[in-house]
């Protein structure tokens, strides 16, 4: 008996169940919208709104509007493109995100979805912030340049890792990630290399010490296949780190 609970992405027909928001059902039928701050194991906070669609002519964010039925969503019209394309140009300017010098390139979210969305110039002047490295800790280096606040690793330590390690202080352009440690600093904290908030970080903010550039260049995560095809960096991690250790 088919379900009369069924939306529109882009002309297809889409099932959902009771709960779904646009992100879990569109997911669910393996198909994909580009998306930062989200990943299907954590609560959305909606916080990058790289996920933006057009619904019924409203823009929304993806991954926390509930589903409902005869809904007509748009993911891929040129509006919706450029929206996502003006969102991830800012995140490039913000930061610093020198991909050929970073190690999580062809591994990282960011770029991966920038590619997806066929950004081709950071369009908009780059802020070159002066934002430091924490390298306090013995099994993990941090840095702040990377860190677009997507909250991924706050979400982990307190809900997988019970842990509390990250959370993002101030407001707007004050915004900051912060360490729960008696000093401040990342070595400090209760954070280990296992945690699940070292492997969820969709950028090269949080990386383990000991084995930067371990995949080559042709064989990263998203160096074969898009985005939309392979999926989170979370889910990958695991399952890179499994077949890694001959698990
Ligand atoms: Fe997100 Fe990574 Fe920054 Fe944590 S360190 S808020 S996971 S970008
Ligand atoms: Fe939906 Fe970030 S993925 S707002």
């Amino acid at each position: 008996m088919s379900s009369d609970k069924k939306f529109k992405l882009d002309g297809k027909d889409i099932p959902f169940h009771d709960g779904d928001t646009i992100m879990d059902a569109v997911l669910r039928a393996g198909e994909y919208i580009p998306h930062l701050c989200h990943n299907p194991e954590f609560k959305p906070n909606g916080s990058c709104r790289v996920c933006v669609v057009d619904v019924d002519g409203r823009h929304m964010s993806a991954c926390t509007l509930p589903a409902a039925k005869n809904m007509e969503v748009d993911n891929s019209s040129e509006v919706i493109l450029d929206q996502r394309r003006s969102l991830l140009q800012m995140l490039f300017v913000e930061g610093n995100h020198i991909c050929p010098a970073c190690e999580k390139s062809g591994a990282c979210q960011l770029q991966a979805v920038a590619y997806y969305t066929r950004m081709l110039s950071p369009h908009f002047t780059h802020f070159f912030p002066r934002r430091s490295i924490d390298a306090s800790h013995p099994d993990i280096i941090f840095y702040f340049n990377r860190c677009i606040l997507c909250g991924l690793c706050e979400r982990a330590s307190r809900d997988v890792d019970g842990k509390n390690v990250f959370s993002i202080s101030g407001r707007g352009i004050n915004s900051k990630l912060v360490f729960n440690s008696p000093t401040g600093k990342l070595g400090d904290s209760a954070l280990s290399a296992t945690d699940k908030a070292v492997s969820v970080c969709p950028v090269g903010a949080i990386l383990p010490k000991h084995k930067g550039y371990e995949d080559p260049i042709g064989e990263r995560l998203y160096d074969t296949k898009p985005i939309s095809v392979v999926g989170d960096v979370a889910a990958n991690h695991s399952a890179n780190d499994s077949s890694r250790n001959g698990d």
